[in-house]
Order: C-alpha cells, then structure tokens, then sequence
C-alpha cells in the first residue's frame, strides 16, 4: 500500500496566465480534460498565490488533484492517491502521457512533460539520490534488514538488478553489484598488499576487508563504529564480505568497534606505522565528539591518518561523484591543507549502485 503522486506539467505563454479572461479559459479547458478523464472530478477550491492561480479537485477514489499556473507560464497538475495492494493503479504512466498529451494540445501548449508515478509511505524505500541530488529509482522489491543503531539508520533492501544494497540513513552505500568500488578503492592490480599492514578506517560492509584479505597481507585492523552494520552484513551481504564480519579476530585481521578517530589517536600514541590506511567512512563520518562540522572532521581523519602512515605508505579513500566537482575541489584544498605536505592521484569508476562515476584517491606524503 503506497500513495501515488503523478506529475505533469506543460508551458503556455505568460499572458494566458496574466490576462483575467484567458487564464479564465485555460482554467475551464483543463477542468473539462480533467473530467474527460476522471470520473466525479470536483473543484473544491481555487484561488490565487501572488501571480499564480491555484485549483484543487477531488476526484475518484479519494484523488487530490492540484493544479497551478505560474505567472511564467509554466502550469503543474499533482495528482495523488492511495493505492491498496491489490487495487489497480488509477493511473498508469502510459495514463498520466495520455492526460499529457491531451492537455497540451488543448491548451496549445509549447512544451509538455509527464512523469512515472511516484510511489510513497510503503514498507521500503525506492528512491535515493545521486551525489548531485538528483533523484534515481530503484528496482527495490523487498525489505531484507532494518535497525536504528545509536548512530545511524541500516537498511538492506534487495534490488532485482544489484542485488542486496545496504542502505545508511536513507544513503546507498553498497551492492553485491559493486565489486568495482572495492576494487578501485584498493586500486586492485596497481598496488601490492602483500606482506603489508593496513588499516581500514569504517569498512562496515566488509566488502573491502574480504578483497584485502585475498592479497595475503601481514595484517588487517578494522576501525568500525557500528557492530548493527557488520552483523547485518555477514548475514545478508556475504557475498561481498564472505566470512570475515563472522568474528572480530581472524588469522591476520582484527576488527576494533569504536570511532575510529579515537583508536587512530591510539595508535598515534603507541608510534604505530602502516603501509596503507584506508578511509571507507560514510561520506559523512560518524562524530562521538563535537568537531566542528563535516569537513573539519574529515580533516582530522586524514591528519591523524598521516601520522600512522610509514613515510613510504598510502592513504587510499572514495571522494565523491564525479557529478560534483566543487566538492572534489574541496577535498583537494583540504589535502593541500593538511599538517604534512601530501601529493595524490585519482581514478574513478562506474559504481553500479550510484548509477555514477565516483572518484577514489591514494595520497602519499611528499
Ligand atoms: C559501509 S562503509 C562503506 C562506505 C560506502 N562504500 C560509501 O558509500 O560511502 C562506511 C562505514 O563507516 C562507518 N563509520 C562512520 N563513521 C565512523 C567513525 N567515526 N568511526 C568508525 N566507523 C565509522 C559506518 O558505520 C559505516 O559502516
């Protein structure tokens, strides 16, 4: 059971709305589509917000139907109801084109547009954003986990094209389609694990501990504040963590569950040293502690994680969709800002579950 919103929208010229008797006009022509297409259509109310004139109508089926003409010209008709599980749809898309096409050549419209139907309040989520905020639907047919841990919302839904897709605070963070995120972060191919120490800063899916451990290193130590994670993983994403979330210790891997900011401030004090430290934080990390807002945080991270950096080592981390470049350029200052001078490169790959490009970069100290 879901609300459905569909939304159409179709241009006129500015003085149809401007002009008393034209807008009258424009208002009784969409009245009589509407009712072409709706049986018991009625206008409750209307009335005008500053240039723009506003309608409301009932329709069938309990419908609200608005419909508002901007004083630019532009006019967008809402249409929403409630449809129980086993109730048609009162509009299908190819409806919803229908009513557009309709509509736009009654009011000799210049431009028209019709979308899919939204669907609301049912028992998962199916939308999620890009990395620019534009909004992508998802092939979501099940609610696999849900929990509210003390720092965030963890979901796991299942895609019928990604597969299982963990989901923190209403993000997407990680499909079993997204083996070329883990592979790209790690830079697989490029870069020799083997015989290395590593620490992983977050990681909660596994994903990037499970491909680690396959380069046979010294030693793993995972830095992952949400044990609700880790467990929803092992159970439902073993196909992207395998084993490794199952316990807290393996053979050459340790996973620590805390903020990592205090187990790096830790491990600066102890003079530890590692080949790589890798940053799979969410984009924006967890703070047990006030510090400022994201990208102060962001910018002790990688402070301290230059100080348990061997002088040969690698900081190796995602930044952010290729979509948003002011946002990468401020990681970039970020870096050129740090404690210690650092040079990086980038890469970047289609991340399947994004339905984007995503950048990764590896910092080295100068
Ligand atoms: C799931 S992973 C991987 C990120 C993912 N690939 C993405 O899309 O950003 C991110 C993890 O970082 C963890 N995390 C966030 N803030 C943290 C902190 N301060 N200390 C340790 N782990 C943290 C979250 O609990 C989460 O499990």
């Amino acid at each position: 059971m879901v609300a459905h919103t569909v939304l159409l929208d179709f241009t006129v010229s500015s003085n149809v709305i401007a002009d008393i008797d034209k807008r009258s006009g424009l208002k009784s022509l969409i009245t009589r589509v509407l009712s072409d297409h709706f049986n018991g259509l009625h206008a409750m109310t209307e009335s005008t917000i500053g240039d723009s004139f506003f309608v409301l109508y009932t329709g069938p089926r309990g419908s609200l139907i608005t419909v508002r003409g901007y004083a630019e010209g532009l006019v967008t008709v809402n249409i929403e109801y409630y449809k129980g599980d086993n109730e048609d749809a009162l509009m299908t898309f190819k409806s919803a084109r229908d009513l557009e096409t309709t509509m736009q050549a009654a009011a000799t419209a210049t431009r028209s547009h019709a979308l899919a139907p939204l669907k609301r309040g049912g028992p998962f989520e199916r939308y999620f954003p890009t990395a620019d905020e534009r909004l992508l639907e998802y092939d979501i047919d099940k609610l696999v986990f849900e929990a509210r841990s003390p720092y965030q919302k963890v979901e796991i839904v299942h895609s019928k094209s990604l597969g299982n897709l963990l989901v923190l605070d209403e993000l997407q963070n990680m499909s079993e389609a997204d083996l070329i995120y883990t592979e790209t972060l790690m830079q697989r191919g490029k870069e020799n694990y083997m015989g290395k120490e590593i620490v992983i800063l977050g990681g909660g899916d596994g994903g990037l501990l499970w491909e680690l451990l396959k380069e046979k290193p010294k030693y793993v130590t995972m830095l992952e504040i949400d044990d609700i994670v880790m467990k929803a993983c092992s159970e439902h994403m073993r196909s992207i963590c395998g084993d490794c979330l199952d316990k807290k210790k393996g053979e050459n891997y340790e996973i620590i569950v805390g903020d990592c900011v205090n187990a790096l401030a830790h491990m600066i004090d102890e003079g530890r040293q590692f080949d790589y430290v890798f940053g799979d934080l969410t984009d924006i990390p967890i703070s047990t502690t006030p510090h400022g807002d994201a990208w102060d945080f962001i910018r002790l991270i990688l402070n301290s994680s230059m100080k348990v950096l061997k002088p040969s080592g690698k900081y190796m981390t995602h930044g952010n969709g290729a979509s948003c470049p002011e946002s990468l350029s401020m990681f970039e200052e970020v870096l050129a800002q740090l404690s210690v001078p650092v040079a990086f490169t980038k890469d970047r790959a289609f991340v399947p579950s994004f339905f984007e490009d995503w950048i990764f970069y590896q910092v080295t100290r100068k």
